[in-house]
């Protein structure tokens, strides 16, 4: 599949010389042949936005175009795999599409829906008013605002790696950079502050924490996370914490960021949604929330101000927000009980099959599989030819920011047993095949 062209030189007799990007990432040239010849093109900055998580899909779309069956394990949406939102939120929403007014609604948020998260927040330990609140159409919109209105170009974020690949995503379009700290597989997947402090700058503007993270489904432990905000305080930094899979713990959840940062002098934003923990990532409802707005009044404002440009987030599911937060919580334990039978049905099977390791995820519903491959492909390639061989797509560590020598890839773990079972029997034949000839 084509994804995007731009004229790259000129070619034999001056004809001009197209770079045309394929889906697999791949790029060929072609020649315009006849006169007239215009391609529309894109901006540069968009050459930079790459999201690993859909941009293989176009090489599984290709498998099925030629009649092969995919097991899609790439995605983390869990009505993918068959969960349903609670009851109580889909009546929310369906009796607000009757009832109640679903037009433009203000672009900071619905009022009830603001009340909530700010009572929400301020119960979890972080005092927050409605005005501290905006809505947005998922966590995904609250990080695009929140980075457009803080970085330059040339500026810096520390985000981790591996970490969700949307953040580095964004800064790339922005003309800024991401720095890399590092999460240690050795060490649980924590990250080191002393790391993150040699990596402050001149230029940096942020520390992006991702607690639980995606994709290692691994928990930073307060004391850590206390240390990070205090050295944020310290160097002026804004604190982001992307907090979306904070009640899908197995275990004890870490302390949310703001309740941590209560009283002290850090800034801090938290992204949070329903998409996960609700089951409903598709209807784009999330939020960000400032703690110790008043050291960062002007970028609250700037903020703001993008926002409205927008109109508003998506106005029937914000009616969803209060019965989501206030309302009966059994449905969460169900999943919760669920995904853990997975995980630990994952766990089992990696630590059977040789070649395969793993740190047990301690939240969420992905697992960062590490393969010990004795053709030492990196893991883009393997993880592409296991499509090509098994029909079993994943996604390559270096997706998130992971280092491609160390050949990992994120399996996401929402289908049943069964599937996962003939998932494992696929990966543990094709780590024992012999090598095929391989492009
Ligand atoms: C860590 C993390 N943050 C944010 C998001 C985006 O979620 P939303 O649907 O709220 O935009 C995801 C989605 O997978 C995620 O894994």
């Amino acid at each position: 599949m084509i994804e995007g062209a731009r004229p790259a030189a000129h070619g034999p007799s001056g004809k001009r010389v197209w770079r045309v990007v394929l889906s697999s990432e791949d790029e060929v040239d072609i020649y315009s042949t006849f006169k007239g010849f215009r391609m529309i093109r894109p901006s540069s900055r968009t050459a930079q936005f790459h999201y690993a998580i859909r941009n293989i899909v176009g090489a599984a779309e290709e498998r099925e175009r030629s009649g092969l069956a995919v097991t899609y394990l790439n995605i983390g949406d869990p009505q993918a795999y068959g969960f349903r939102p609670p009851a109580h939120v889909i009546e929310a929403a369906a009796r607000a599409v009757r009832e109640r007014f679903t037009g433009y609604e203000h672009s900071s948020g619905l009022r009830e829906a603001k009340e909530a998260v700010a009572a929400y927040a301020t119960a979890l330990g972080a005092r927050t008013a409605p005005g501290d609140v905006l809505m947005t159409a998922g966590a995904s919109e609250a990080a695009d605002l929140l980075l457009t209105a803080l970085v330059e170009e040339g500026d810096e974020v520390l985000v981790p790696a591996p970490g969700y690949p949307l953040y580095p995503a964004i800064l790339n379009r922005l003309g800024a950079r991401a720095r890399y700290y590092a999460l240690d597989p050795r060490a649980g997947w924590l990250p080191s502050p002393e790391e993150v402090e040699s990596l402050v700058g001149e230029r940096t503007r942020a520390l992006l924490l991702i607690n639980p993270n995606n994709p290692t489904g691994s928990i930073t432990d307060d004391g850590t996370t206390r240390r990070l905000l205090s050295l944020a305080e310290r160097r002026g930094l804004l604190v982001i914490s992307d907090e979306v899979y904070r009640e899908l713990c197995f275990g004890e959840p870490p302390a949310p960021a703001s309740l941590l940062a209560a009283g002290s002098g850090a800034a801090v934003v938290t992204l949070e949604s329903l998409s996960k923990t609700h089951m409903v990532p598709g209807w784009r409802v999330g939020w960000m929330r400032f703690t110790n707005a008043h050291l960062m009044p002007e970028l609250v404002r700037a903020v703001h101000r993008l926002a409205s440009g927008r109109l508003c987030s998506p106005t029937p599911a914000q009616y969803a927000v209060r019965p989501a937060l206030e309302g009966d919580r059994a449905f969460l334990e169900d999943f919760l009980r669920e995904i853990r039978r997975r995980r630990d049905f994952v766990s089992s099977s990696v630590s059977g099959i040789e070649g395969l390791s793993c740190v047990e995820p301690a939240a969420a519903f992905y697992a960062m599989i590490r393969v010990d491959d004795p053709e030492r492909r990196t893991d883009e390639r393997f993880v592409l030819d296991l499509l090509g061989e098994t029909g079993v797509l994943v996604v390559h560590g270096s997706g998130f920011g992971a280092d491609p020598a160390t050949c990992h890839f994120r399996l996401v773990y929402l289908p049943d047993e069964a599937v996962l079972g003939s998932v494992f029997r696929r990966l543990a034949g094709f780590l024992r095949a012999p090598a095929a000839p391989r492009r």
